[in-house]
């Protein structure tokens, strides 16, 4: 059965998936602390999110993984769905950033995001690395939003 949880203590314990997300891990530990997470489990954890409060009835998914075993099987969906009906009568915008790669934005628009603007050169400012993403650089971060 699909159950989703939210994660009081020890988040790191879920470091390897939110890594795939977000492959810096001093950058995690930018919103971890302050951010709310959730874990789909479905006979084992399938799904971590991480969600933060950016003030003004704003939000953002600063973080979403599906383990890769069990990718493209709709539990990625489940838990933004959970997560925009979670946080409905809290604020008014959901919002998540992402590279400008054909991997992530189709998934957040058939989830209902619009893109909204980009923050230019983000993962060349913020990473230490280059982050290649189905074999090309990310350089903007691109934001795509919904209304809660
Ligand atoms: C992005 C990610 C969270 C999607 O989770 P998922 O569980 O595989 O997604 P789902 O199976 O719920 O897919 C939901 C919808 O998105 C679509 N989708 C998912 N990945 C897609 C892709 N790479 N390209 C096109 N569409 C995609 C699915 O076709 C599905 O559409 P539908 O509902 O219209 O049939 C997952 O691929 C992942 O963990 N990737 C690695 C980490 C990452 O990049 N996280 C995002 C950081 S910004």
């Amino acid at each position: 059965m699909v159950q989703i949880n939210q994660i009081l203590d020890n988040k790191k314990q879920f470091l390897k998936l939110l890594l795939l997300a977000d492959e810096q891990e001093n950058m995690i530990d930018k919103y971890l602390l302050r951010g709310d997470m959730y874990v789909l489990d479905d006979a084992g954890v399938k799904v971590v999110c991480v969600v933060t409060d950016e003030g003004g009835g704003n939000f953002e998914i600063k973080n979403i993984a599906t383990d890769p075993l069990y990718q493209g099987k709709g539990y990625g969906k489940k838990m933004i769905q959970y997560i925009l009906q979670h946080y409905q009568h809290k604020g008014h915008t959901m919002y998540v950033g992402t590279g400008d790669s054909p991997l992530t934005i189709p998934f957040y628009e058939s989830c209902g995001f619009v893109i909204s603007h980009q923050i230019d050169n983000f993962f060349i400012d913020h990473y230490d690395h280059p982050i290649i993403e189905n074999g090309k650089q990310l350089k903007h971060m691109v934001i795509l939003k919904k209304s809660l």
